[in-house]
């Protein structure tokens, strides 16, 4: 990777800057070429932009359709500032390296990764462009906040551009253990530009682990030279420089979801919601990003076994589930998409009645307030991910039961796990052990439940996503101080 030349800093820059992959709206393209914005999916999103709304920052991204070169503008007090990418960067860079070889990588190879080095020659190019663009829009001596495994080398890019800069970066997905990562064949590359932070956030400690271990073993590059000091074990020596390493699971905007939750008319769309539904004694819901990662087509077939067996009345229980269309021009979510497809055909067909499927399934995004309504109508929440980072849905149900009813089953492989203990927790590889959590969740006592939903409770509503902002922020500050 060749080095990047020293910038000037621009004369009006902002002092925070995010860069992700992708801006917090979507330019939406009609068929007659007007054009509008839209919000972009996914739980980066979701998390930061409460962040930089409360801090009136500057973002910079891919405005989410190829060749979009819209210039900055303002929306609800952030700054946003385009980075274009073309038809070809986005089959390469995008489709290509970060969600045909880093996302399935990443998630414990649960699709086969593909390595071609003419996406990482594009990872390479495009990641650059967003240093250049970060560059670009930061003020002298600004804060940067690198996200997500899009953009691993900018931290170091930006470093070479911008001395002056303070960088933090952060994974929203899992980081894969040792023996996966070496599969990589720029593994040495991935961990240099992600060591140019100051500060390198995981969500869980498992993560951070790895990271560390990496760091070191691939210490033997000319450029790097690693020492970790003991005690402080989330310090790295790299050349003159130190880095921090730490976990910092990421939450949500808990207060606003619990009143948004309490608003009377959420609560009356929920109940006309169940009355659409046919009035189910027990209601399920799946909320997911249309992901092989997500374990939709696990809830799927233990729901279909569990009414195979008699132990759900198709009478009682309806599942509505919610899937968000993802990376539809990626090969594995397209066939994961007609698995799905065809499993809910195949379940409301031998058990389905006319006007009553027994799962909806409804394949496009809704908007924030009906999304709350689904969470507040729902009896039990399905969060099944094979592998996942987080998982904000989890914690989003949890801050909408705000009478202290509903259930969440959660797959022990979720980052969301390790906080929400009081869940039915399953491993979603275990289709008997899922059916017996959805079958707790739906039988256990009353009393019991509600002590669950409780404990739930008050872990997500005193762990908000401002929070984890200010830990990760009191951590650079020391950091760079030092
Ligand atoms: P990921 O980031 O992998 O998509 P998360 O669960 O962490 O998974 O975050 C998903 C975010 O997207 C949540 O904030 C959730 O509310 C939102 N979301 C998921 N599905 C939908 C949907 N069908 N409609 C609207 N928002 C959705
Ligand atoms: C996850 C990733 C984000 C990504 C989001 C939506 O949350 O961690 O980086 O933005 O999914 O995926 P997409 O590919 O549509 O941006």
């Amino acid at each position: 990777m060749m080095r990047a030349t020293e910038q000037t800093p621009p004369d009006a820059g902002a002092d925070f800057v995010v860069v992700a992959n992708r801006l917090p709206v979507d330019l939406v393209r009609e068929k007659d070429g007007h054009e509008h914005w839209k919000a972009s999916p996914g739980g980066l999103v979701t998390a930061l932009e409460s962040i930089l709304k409360a801090n009136h920052g500057a973002w910079v991204g891919w405005p989410g359709v190829a060749d979009a070169a819209p210039d900055p503008f303002d929306a609800d007090g952030i700054r946003l500032h385009s980075v274009t990418l073309s038809a070809e960067d986005v089959g390469l860079y995008y489709e290509g390296f970060s969600n045909g070889t880093l996302w399935p990588l990443f998630h414990d190879v649960v699709v086969p990764p593909e390595y071609h080095r003419e996406w990482w020659n594009a990872y390479v190019a495009i990641n650059r462009r967003f240093a250049e663009a970060t560059a670009a829009a930061a003020a002298t001596d600004a804060t940067v906040w690198v996200q997500d495994y899009q953009l691993l080398l900018v931290p170091r890019l930006l470093r070479e551009m911008r001395p002056d800069l303070t960088i933090g970066f952060f994974l929203h997905i899992p980081f894969p253990p040792v023996e996966l990562f070496m599969q990589l064949p720029w593994r040495s590359e991935i961990v240099e530009g992600m060591l140019g932070a100051d500060l390198v956030g995981f969500h869980l400690p498992g993560g951070a682990d790895n990271f560390r271990i990496l760091a070191h073993r691939l210490g033997g590059h000319p450029s790097v030279r690693l020492r970790s000091t003991r005690g402080r074990a989330s310090e790295i020596r790299v050349d003159d420089r130190r880095v921090r390493v730490g976990a910092f699971p990421i939450s949500i905007d808990s207060a606003s979801i619990d009143a948004a939750a309490r608003d009377r008319g959420t609560r009356a769309r929920a109940e006309r919601l169940r009355t659409e539904l046919g009035s189910p004694e027990i209601l399920l819901l799946g909320v997911d990003r249309l992901d092989y990662t997500k374990g939709i087509d696990v809830r799927l077939r233990a729901l279909e076994e569990l009414f195979e067996e008699g132990r759900l009345e198709t009478a009682d229980v309806t599942l509505l589930q919610l899937a968000t269309p993802s990376r539809e021009r990626v090969e594995q979510y397209q066939i994961m998409r007609s698995r799905i497809e065809e499993s809910v055909g195949r379940i409301n067909g031998s058990f389905g009645e006319i006007g009553h499927p027994v799962v909806t399934y409804i394949h496009r995004p809704v908007p924030k307030s009906e999304l709350t309504a689904f969470y507040v109508a729902a009896d039990v929440m399905l969060v099944t991910p094979v592998r996942d980072g987080m998982n904000l849905v989890a914690k989003e149900y949890v801050a909408s039961c705000t009478d202290g009813e509903g259930s969440l089953v959660l797959s022990e492989f979720a980052g969301a796990a390790a906080e929400l203990r009081q869940a039915y927790l399953c491993n979603p590889h275990d289709l008997e052990g899922v059916k017996d959590a959805i079958m707790a969740a739906v039988t256990e006592a009353e009393d019991d439940r509600r002590r669950r939903m409780r404990a739930l409770r008050r872990q997500v509503l005193g762990n908000d996503v401002h929070a984890w902002a200010r830990r990760f922020f009191e951590t650079l500050d020391a950091t760079s101080d030092e």
